[in-house]
């Protein structure tokens, strides 16, 4: 292997365990406040969408990366019979006060093969080692099992290249930005077929979602509130973004997947 590939190498190997433990860091840090930082963690209708997807409950589900646990909640209510998985321990503690949770990666998911009958995963693939992530999800669910997976992604190419500038700029440990199409795509690489989908939007205030960002520094917070105010007029359309009262607000819009393995 040539000298600069073997650097390479070296550099993403160290660097896993250094990203693992900022997610843990950031987490703890905004664990007290993240149900009411941004208005998705707790929006009943984009919980109701992947409760609408898991269908009836047939056994026990897994909320992979459960934060607070608010969609294991969900399905618990539901009928499911829940365990969670986090990688941080305010977030499993927190959590885990609603139904059992394991601290651990998503990457190396410590439950048996052939467990759950459902995995859902919201709002965490783009800080996921994807390939290693969805081929753990195909081993712990049992043969026909459900995959839900969801994400805010942009509304289509037209506000695209912005949002994925501000989401790199506002949180330094995206492993990737995923659009539907390649978050799908990705899904279809890793065996699953994809069964149903849903799209939604939720409204955002930034203002209440930056305050409640505290590991970012006061100049990122009005950096970040400038890129949207200050986006080209495309996407400030397709979000429909506006300043109430010195509050500026916008829609993100989510997409829903309901995946089933199918093998490679
Ligand atoms: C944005 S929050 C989403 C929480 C929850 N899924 C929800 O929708 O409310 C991301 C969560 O993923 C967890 N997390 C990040 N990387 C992880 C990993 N590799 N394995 C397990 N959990 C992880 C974080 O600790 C955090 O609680």
């Amino acid at each position: 292997m040539p000298g600069g590939e073997q650097v390479k190498l070296a550099r993403m190997i160290l660097s896993v365990p250094a990203v693992t433990g900022k997610l843990k860091n950031q987490f703890a840090i905004r664990c007290r406040e993240f149900d009411v930082s941004a208005a998705w963690v707790k929006d009943r209708y984009l919980i109701k969408a992947h409760t609408d997807l898991a269908g009836k409950p047939r056994g026990t589900a897994l909320d992979l990366c459960c934060g607070t646990g608010q969609i294991g909640r969900a399905l618990k209510k539901s009928g499911w019979e829940v365990r969670g998985l986090d990688l941080c321990s305010s977030m499993a503690g927190s959590s885990g006060k609603f139904f059992p949770v394991s601290e651990g990666a998503a990457e190396r998911i410590p439950f048996k093969t052939g467990a759950f009958r459902l995995v859902a995963c919201r709002q965490t693939v783009q800080f996921l080692r994807i390939k290693d992530v969805f081929s753990e999800v195909s081993r712990v669910l049992s043969p026909g099992g459900i995959f839900i997976v969801s994400l805010t992604v942009p509304f289509s190419g037209i506000d695209a290249g912005w949002l994925h500038k501000i989401h790199r700029f506002k949180q330094p440990l995206l492993l990737k930005f995923y659009t539907a199409e390649s978050l799908s795509a990705e899904l279809k690489k890793a065996g699953f077929a994809i069964k149903e989908s849903r799209r939604l939007t939720v409204r955002e205030s930034l203002d209440r979602w930056m305050a409640r960002a505290p590991e970012l520094s006061c100049r990122v917070r009005r950096e970040v509130i400038s890129m949207v105010e200050n986006a080209p007029a495309e996407y400030r359309r397709v979000h429909r973004v506006e300043k109430i009262r010195g509050e500026v607000f916008e829609d993100w819009n989510w997409v829903i997947f309901k995946a089933v393995f199918q093998g490679y």
